[in-house]
This record gives structure tokens, C-alpha cells and sequence, in this order.
């Protein structure tokens, strides 16, 4: 099973006031839970893990946008510092897709692909899914069903977050930065309603935020 760092559920994470948070989204936040550095530390050794296991062949790294944008991006500049420093290196091409499953802090039941690259293109690759987080696991079931029909050669999952939650499926990716607690969680590319996208640290909503940005 794969490695992760776990967040125990009686986590109550720091204080906002240790860290530097936009102005516009003070009176939104409960605290940090992750902070910017240490989700940096992780995909480095995630970066690591995967180039052990999947180097040797060229990768197509496909990012699920758009919660997944910072993740992808972070993750392949550690992937890009290894190929520059080691005597094997691994050819890296870049595919994005955009998938919608959630309203307001809730997971629907219909996942919808609403845009990004033709996924023919992947058949016969070594495909690396970028994912922000997986909470009941629709969102990568349904992206994996639909990718199985254009015949890629492998395809590896790796989540930043992976939430403990009784509503999960059970599907678990490959690649697993933190286990959290089962709570609504912002900031570094998760988004609430397409807000709090802009800030660094992995932040607990509270109610304030969640009543301010509600559609
Ligand atoms: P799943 O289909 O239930 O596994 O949900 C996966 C998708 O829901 C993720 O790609 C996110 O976009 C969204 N999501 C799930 N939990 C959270 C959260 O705590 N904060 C922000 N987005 C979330
Ligand atoms: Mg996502």
C-alpha cells in the first residue's frame, strides 16, 4: 500500500496568526492545517517515488484541473530537478483535463469532463494522473474508466490528499502525500465555490467562509 503522512483526525492545526495569509480571506479560515512548506517537502519524495518506480520510460503527466493546477505544477519542477541531476533521466509531456464533481463543500454524484486535451492522444503512454485530492474516489474512478478505453500503457494515480472518510469507495491511488481527517479543506488549488485557490497553505474552512462564498 502506498506511503503517506498521516493527519490524525484529533489534528486541530496551528494558528493562523503563526503564518502569513491574504488579508481577503482572514475572517474565512479556522486554521492551517498543512503549511505551504511541508506539502513542498512531500512531493519532493513523491516526485522521487515515482521516478523510481515509473523512470526509464517517457511519462505523460495529466493534470486534473483545476483544483490540481499547484500540485501539478510543483510536483513536476521536483520531477524536472531529478532528470537534470542524475544519470538517467525520463522524457516528461504534459496533458490537462478539467473534471466538475462538487457544489459548495459537497461531492455530487455526477462527475462531468467539461474541458482540456483529447485523450486518444494517450494510447500506448505511460500516463502519471495528477489529482489534488480523492475523497469518495468517483471523481478518479470515473476518469479511470473513461482513460481504460483509449489503451494507455500504464496508468499511475498519484493525490496530494486522500480524505478518511466512510463515504469513500475505496479506491486508493498509487501515490499518497497526507491522509486527512474527513473536513472541508482549502487553499493550494482546492478550492470552495472557485475561491481560496490563491493561498498557500492547506487551510480548515469555517462557517464565516462558508456562508460568504455559498452559491
Ligand atoms: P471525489 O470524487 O469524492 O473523490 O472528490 C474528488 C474531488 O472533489 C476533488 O478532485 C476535489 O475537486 C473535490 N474535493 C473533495 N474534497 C474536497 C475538499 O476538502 N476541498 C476542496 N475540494 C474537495
Ligand atoms: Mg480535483
Amino acid at each position: 500500500m502506498a506511503a503517506f503522512l498521516q493527519i490524525p483526525d484529533n489534528e486541530k492545526g496551528h494558528d493562523l496568526d503563526l503564518f502569513c495569509i491574504p488579508k481577503h480571506y482572514e475572517e474565512d479560515l479556522d486554521k492551517v492545517m498543512i503549511p505551504h512548506g511541508l506539502i513542498m517537502d512531500r512531493t519532493e519524495r513523491l516526485a522521487r517515488n515515482i521516478i523510481k518506480d515509473m523512470g526509464g520510460h517517457h511519462i505523460v503527466a495529466l493534470c486534473v484541473l483545476k483544483g490540481g493546477y499547484k500540485f501539478f505544477a510543483d510536483l513536476l519542477d521536483y520531477i524536472k530537478a531529478l532528470n537534470r541531476n542524475s544519470d538517467k533521466s525520463v522524457p516528461l509531456t504534459v496533458d490537462f483535463i478539467r473534471l466538475k464533481s462538487y457544489c459548495n463543500d459537497e461531492s455530487t454524484h455526477c462527475v462531468k469532463v467539461i474541458g482540456g486535451d483529447e485523450l486518444s492522444s494517450l494510447s500506448g503512454k505511460n500516463v502519471l494522473i495528477v489529482e489534488d485530492i480523492v475523497e469518495t474516489g468517483r471523481t478518479m474512478q470515473t476518469l479511470l474508466s473513461l482513460l481504460s478505453g483509449y489503451n494507455p500503457k500504464m496508468v499511475k494515480v498519484v493525490s496530494l490528499l486522500v480524505k478518511r472518510t466512510s463515504r469513500s469507495s475505496g479506491y486508493r491511488p498509487d501515490y499518497i502525500g497526507f491522509e486527512i481527517p474527513d473536513i472541508f479543506l482549502v487553499g493550494y488549488a482546492l478550492d470552495y465555490n472557485e475561491y481560496f485557490r490563491d493561498l498557500s497553505h492547506i487551510c480548515i474552512l469555517n462557517e464565516n467562509g462558508k456562508q460568504k462564498y455559498k452559491v
